[in-house]
């Protein structure tokens, strides 16, 4: 009994290390080990010789050995088919197929890093509809019909009566926020709009921007310059210079532009701040008193800010991205030079 034991460790050790590569080594195995005349067959004969007692405890032994070396078989049985059995084997060092790593869209990476730097000092995110209406996009924030200010902005009507449009501005947000009633409100507002214009380098019919807004009691312009200042500081680098110019929105008042040094030329002049040294990057203002009115706010009691600012813009001086329409184009060799900058 003892030596059938040793004599099939053996063989399964033996067995182990037998690795068939082809159909023809893989029929060696067979008829060496699982022929009519192979080891198999071979072992059980020495049942013969083994005690009476023993009897049932080798044949469990043979059976278990006899299953083993019908398994190994099993498990190159692919080789089996096909001419000389190469053609199925699966080389499994051989590199993978190589799938392409996508990059982020250049307005993503900007769009991002702007939301996070909000984020930081304490804005909350909010998104509203593409397709708006006259009163969220243009009436609720003090532009009424006949407002001069409706011409800064060609619109694309989806109907009219009732009049839907596609937003003209990230401002709209604002009104949906407002009209939630919930304050304070601090809070980035990032999304696509659209306006009517002639595609070019410089103008495209979409484009996408990002809105702020802050109302609370106490909330004051110099509010107003700190948070942006901080903004700037994070998106362009310490030692940018910032410059508030008076302006005109319907929306706000008093209303600013702010400008920042160039970053390309440090101020010396290029054609990127055309040659003055500043680059305009948004609107802002202090929310207008008819405005909070107009969501059954009281202006006595709450003041805040607002303000716009274009992503492309953003990302044309981040990146000196000099044509608009690349922006939209999908052409990879454009848009795969752009990491992720923190
Ligand atoms: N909505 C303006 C535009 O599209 C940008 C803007 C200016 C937004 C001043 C504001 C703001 O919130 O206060 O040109």
């Amino acid at each position: 009994m003892e030596s059938l034991k040793t004599r099939i460790e053996a063989l399964t050790q033996e067995i182990n290390t037998i690795v068939p590569a082809t159909k023809e080594e893989l029929e060696a195995y067979r008829i060496k080990y699982l022929g009519t005349k192979g080891l198999v067959k071979e072992v059980f004969g020495g049942m013969k010789d083994v005690a009476a007692e023993n009897k049932k405890e080798a044949g469990q032994v043979l059976n278990a050995f006899k299953q083993f070396a019908e398994a190994h078989y099993e498990k190159y049985s692919h080789l089996q088919q096909g001419g000389n059995g190469n053609s199925k084997k699966i080389d499994l060092s051989l590199p993978g197929s190589n799938v392409p790593l996508g990059t982020r869209h250049p307005l993503r990476i900007v769009e991002n890093k702007i939301v996070e730097i909000f984020e930081r000092l304490g804005f909350g995110v909010a998104e509203g509809p593409e397709i708006e209406d006259d009163w969220h996009n243009f009436t609720s924030l003090n532009m009424p019909e006949d407002h001069t200010a409706r011409d800064m902005q060609d619109t694309f009507y989806v109907s009219q009566n009732p009049d839907w449009l596609l937003r003209t501005h990230t401002s709209s947000v604002q009104a949906r926020v407002l009209e939630e009633g919930n304050l304070p409100v601090r809070v980035i507002c990032p999304g696509r709009v659209y306006r009517n214009e002639t595609i070019s380098a410089r103008a495209h019919c979409f484009f996408h921007q990002c809105e702020g807004l802050y109302i609370d009691e106490n909330v004051s312009f110099a509010d107003l310059k700190q948070t942006l200042y901080a903004f700037v500081t994070e998106m362009f680098g310490e030692g940018t210079k910032v410059r508030f110019r008076p302006s005109y929105f319907p929306f706000t008042e008093p209303s600013a532009e702010m400008d920042i040094s160039c970053t390309v030329c440090g101020g010396s002049g290029c054609s990127l701040c055309k040659h003055t040294g500043w680059v305009e990057i948004l609107g802002c203002g202090m929310v207008h008193p008819d405005l909070l009115r107009n969501f059954n706010i009281d202006p006595e009691k709450y003041t805040g800010f607002a303000f716009g600012m274009g992503v492309e813009r953003i990302t044309q001086i981040r990146y000196q991205v000099n044509d608009l329409r690349l922006y939209s184009q999908n052409d990879v060799r454009f848009l795969k030079q752009f990491t992720v900058k923190t």
